[in-house]
């Protein structure tokens, strides 16, 4: 996930030829005007031009030797390198959303920018993200600032690349097939309807905080089959630990060479990502133990997959090994990380908006009143009740248009691209942000209106799925978008049968741009019993 792009290109041209083939410079106030895709030069059934094969008098490398300046066009974009514009009120450190909303304001649906001599593309039009996630995907590899989660990650789903990425997927796949996780729906709620049960009325609760403990809970249960003990749930101290200083390498991706030295906030950094492993580490060996005792035994839970999985051979036979437990422990962490925080920042973001829209959230309870029953015969929501549980769907969707928890992707283009009518070259980075996309009036009419009603079955047909992509799209898309979408409905109808939230702090929460959209501070909601 980017937070502002960075890099050093030492495989890039110094003389880089986009400085020459960028004509339009910033004119402040002036937008560019938003064009078709056919105008763009963007044909929805495109297949990808060939990128010119590199030289055969070159040695081979990661990323092709870009040709000749005249070969490319850039997109119109900032005149001067970012940090010329340092002081500007889009140009803060830690919150590129303000940038990737300035270029589109100013720009339209595609621009650039260079930053420490990177060309940075930004892109705000379904037709572009679709070239990159999809019909040229093959020209792109994931870009640097993710893969710099490798400190943390290894190499899991998330961070790996093609050809280990596409044989750990394969391995991960069935641990998410619909049938499977359908059998995690009744834990879910009743998860769900346990940790609500604490709860008080009258009682003021940091929501976010709340949100992050019950899908901790629910994924350790379900993918993990673990007992939830307070080791597993410090996972979510030991990650806000880590992720503060992940926002950091980031920013000065230099630190990284710096990780082994005793400054104190990289020895806090090192011993949560030590605790971390312990902990993911103890659930491996007690489960491979346990699965030597009895190899009969298939608890059917994604740690048992990871760990009876064997490779595939060349001729896509089944190979003698399976992971080793640095390759379990990769997986195992990326998939309760990445499946965790993002679930509950949804979550924490839906109470936010049904606080304050109480049109929709009375419209909610209609819907939850007459599926689960209201009163002393209200009971909690089952997977087979999902079908009909469509307003509270919307409600989710509608939260995630507004606050994606995957606020924006990227990707570094290992080949010279085309995009449209501009030709970008080799090294460059191509950005789209969910955010930006999701609260574009061209594409939502009165953006910021909380309206679930946006995400009815009519309202879909007629929308490009590239406008609302939460979960990314390709052969990256989120492999837990199932699950997340099972997990989001049930939680929402659970606690919403009984309880209301009402905001209480004294300002609008803030969204904070990391990893994944946070608040940036707590969220206090004052619990309300619904009779
Ligand atoms: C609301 C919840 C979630 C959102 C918004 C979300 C969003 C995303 C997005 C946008 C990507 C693609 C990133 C890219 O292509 O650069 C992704 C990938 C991924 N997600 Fe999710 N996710 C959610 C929940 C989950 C859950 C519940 C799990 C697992 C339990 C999960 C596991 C993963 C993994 C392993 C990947 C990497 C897939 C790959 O590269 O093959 N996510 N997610």
């Amino acid at each position: 996930m980017p937070a502002t792009a960075e890099q050093d290109r030492a495989e890039l041209d110094p003389r880089h030829p986009a400085e020459d083939a960028h004509r339009q410079t910033e004119v402040p106030g002036q937008r560019t005007q938003h064009l078709s895709r056919r105008a763009q030069g963007i044909d929805p059934n495109h297949s990808p031009a060939p990128s010119p094969a590199p030289s055969p008098s070159k040695p081979p490398a990661a990323i092709d030797v870009p040709p000749a300046p005249s070969a490319y066009r850039m997109p119109p974009g900032l005149k001067y390198p970012l940090h010329v514009y340092l002081g500007k009120p889009w140009v803060k450190l830690g919150e590129p959303i303000r940038l990737f909303e300035h270029l589109h304001k100013t720009f339209g649906p595609i621009s650039w920018y260079k930053f420490l001599g990177t060309p940075i593309v930004f892109c705000n039009d379904p037709a572009y993200v679709r070239e990159v996630l999809i019909n040229q995907a093959g020209s792109f590899v994931k870009e640097r600032t993710l893969q710099r989660m490798k400190i943390l990650l290894g190499e899991g789903l998330i961070t790996s690349d093609d050809p280990i990425h596409m044989r750990q997927r394969r391995i991960a796949a069935p641990a998410f097939h619909r049938q499977r996780i359908s059998a995690y729906g009744d834990q879910i709620a009743s998860i769900a309807s346990a940790e609500s049960s604490h709860w008080q009325p009258g009682q003021i609760l940091d929501i976010n905080n709340g949100m992050l403990e019950l899908s901790l809970r629910i994924i350790a249960r379900t993918l993990f089959d673990a007992e939830v003990t307070p080791d597993i749930l410090s996972i979510n101290v030991e990650t806000n630990i880590i992720m503060g200083l992940y926002n950091f390498l980031v920013a000065f991706p230099m630190l990284e060479k710096f990780l082994h030295l005793p400054i104190p906030g990289i020895v806090k950094f090192r011993r949560s990502r030590a605790r971390l492993d312990a902990i993911v580490n103890r659930m491996i060996s007690e489960r491979r133990s346990e699965m030597r005792a009895d190899p009969t035994r298939d608890r059917g839970d994604l740690l048992s997959m990871l760990i009876a999985s064997r490779y595939e051979t060349d001729d896509h036979s089944v190979g003698e090994d399976g992971m080793n437990d640095t390759q379990v422990r990769d997986e195992a962490l990326t998939i309760f990380l990445a499946g965790y925080e993002t679930v509950a920042n949804a979550l924490a973001w839906t109470w936010y908006l049904l606080s304050q829209n109480p049109g929709p959230e009375a419209e909610l309870h209609a819907e939850l009143d007459q599926v689960l029953g209201a009163g002393p015969n209200r009971r909690l929501p089952t997977l087979a009740d999902m079908p009909s549980l469509r307003y509270t769907e919307q409600v989710f969707a509608e939260s995630m248009r507004l606050y994606p928890p995957a606020w924006a992707m990227g990707r570094l283009a290992t080949k010279p691209v085309n995009l449209g009518q501009y030709r970008i070259p080799a090294g460059s980075h191509v950005f789209f942000s969910q955010y930006v996309m999701h609260r574009s009036p061209e594409f939502f009419p009165d953006p910021l209106r909380f309206d679930p009603t946006r995400h009815t079955p009519e309202n879909k047909a007629g929308r490009d799925k590239f406008v609302f992509f939460p979960f990314g799209g390709g052969a990256r898309q989120c492999i837990g978008e199932s699950f997340a979408w099972m997990e989001g409905i049930l939680a929402i109808a659970t606690i919403a049968s009984r309880w209301r939230m009402q905001y209480k702090d004294p300002l609008p929460p803030v969204p904070q741009a990391r990893i994944t959209l946070r608040p940036t501070d707590p969220m206090h909601m004052q619990l309300l019993a619904r009779e």
